[in-house]
């Protein structure tokens, strides 16, 4: 069997995002699975993202012939093929070689958006130049307006088509699953843990080795396509609005604001220059306490009208999720863990699973509510899963 078939056999047994995980846990080693699967202290908002979806039910059409689904939808302009984007991830290379440019190409195929991170570990003209697709960079800067400029030059070069500046970040939050593995900031090994961690890497041959070929790789690689941006934003990346305000200056394209939770900092942003906000926590990684971001949402999309594109992120592992999300005004949702579980299990085919994964739930589920098109969700489709009243958290139905 060729390697290719034997990593499609492997994707194809993720059945689910959950499968994905359990998959994903199975394969990495426990300080890179805790790196990827954590959030910050008690990991409370991270839990809150997920438990927030069973908090919602739907509200149903019963017998009407909608046919198949429609799924697709524009993003500042892009038209994608379905609603879901992959998240900016950082240090993701260290997960499988395929980040950066097979998780760019298994968006495109899937008629969807990657955003790269500033941290990813894979250089913003190497993703471009291996994906047809749009791709969207995510600005971190730790070290001052010189090196988010010598960024936004190059996304411009690259000629990206949004900028997403991610403002939840001005210091890094406590992630103690990685401080348990004596690696911190995020898994900057040193020869004092690397032996606590060597049992870890060695139960694990098979990523181990890729690690390996792949850190050759990136040893013989030509110089000068990377600032220094890595490193310094790993402690935090302290945006002010009038940094905004200065990068809409300099920034030509679309702009967009992600890690926004409440209504004022939405038409902050939006007087600062931005066409869309992420209603986003960082996946429960930065401040625990912080709203669930599906909780965020319905202030978020009520405060900003016809003004900027509302996109949410935070605990979707279902179709049924996106649709939630969608009905409660986002136009649009960012998926993380969920395609990091898939690239762990199986590289690029493994993410692009994922995304076939939720894309059937997603048509299945608007099939069951007799809903024929994304574009017809709103909050009548939804209520409290508690009570059969229609309308949640300030939506009116
Ligand atoms: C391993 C990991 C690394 C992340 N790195 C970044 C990053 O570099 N920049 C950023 O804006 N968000 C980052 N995020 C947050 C994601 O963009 C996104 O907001 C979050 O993962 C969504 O929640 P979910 O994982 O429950 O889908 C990261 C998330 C994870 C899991």
């Amino acid at each position: 069997m060729s390697r290719r078939d034997s990593r499609q056999m492997r994707a194809n047994r993720i059945l689910n995002v959950a499968d994905g995980r359990r998959r994903a846990r199975r394969v990495l080693p426990r300080v890179v699975f805790d790196y990827i699967d954590g959030g910050a202290d008690d990991e409370r908002t991270m839990g809150n993202n997920e438990a927030s979806f069973a908090e919602v039910a739907f509200v149903p059409r019963m017998a009407l012939h909608v046919g198949v689904p429609q799924l697709g939808t524009t993003v500042l302009g892009t038209p994608l093929s379905m609603p879901i984007l992959l998240a900016p991830c950082g240090l993701v290379r260290v997960v499988h070689p395929d980040a950066g440019p097979g998780v760019a190409r298994a968006a495109a195929r899937y008629g969807t958006v990657s955003v790269l991170s500033t941290v990813a570990g894979s250089p913003l003209e190497e993703v471009v130049a291996s994906s047809a697709g749009p791709l969207w960079f995510q600005l971190y800067s730790g070290a001052g307006r010189g090196e988010a400029e010598a960024l936004v030059d190059r996304a411009r070069a690259a000629q990206v088509q949004a900028l997403v500046v991610t403002i939840d970040t001005p210091v890094l939050g406590n992630r103690e699953r990685d401080l348990r593995h004596g690696v911190s900031p995020p898994l900057r090994v040193s020869a004092h843990n690397a032996i606590h961690l060597g049992p870890q890497v060695l139960s694990r041959p098979a990523w181990t080795v890729r690690l390996a070929r792949d850190g050759l790789k990136m040893a013989r690689a030509p110089r000068g396509t990377e600032t220094s941006a890595g490193a310094t934003a790993m402690t935090g990346s302290p945006f002010h609005w009038d940094d905004i305000e200065w990068l809409r200056t300099i920034w030509p394209a679309a702009l967009v604001v992600k890690g926004i939770l409440t209504a004022d900092d939405a038409r902050r942003a939006v007087q600062a220059g931005a066409d869309a906000v992420i209603v986003s926590n960082h996946g429960g990684r930065q401040l625990d306490g912080a709203p669930a971001a599906l909780r965020a949402l319905p202030a978020v999309v009520g405060a900003m009208g016809a003004d900027a594109e509302v996109l949410m992120d935070g605990g979707i592992r279902r179709g049924s999720d996106v649709v939630k999300a969608l009905a409660l005004g986002a136009r649009a949702v960012l998926i993380g863990r969920p395609y990091l579980y898939g690239l762990a299990v199986a590289g690029e085919l493994g993410v692009e699973r994922v995304l076939e994964v939720l894309r059937v739930e997603l048509v299945r589920t608007l099939s069951l509510m007799g809903c024929a098109s994304v574009g017809d969700l709103g909050p009548e489709w939804v209520q409290s899963a508690a009570s059969s009243t229609p309308g949640w958290w300030g939506t009116t139905s």
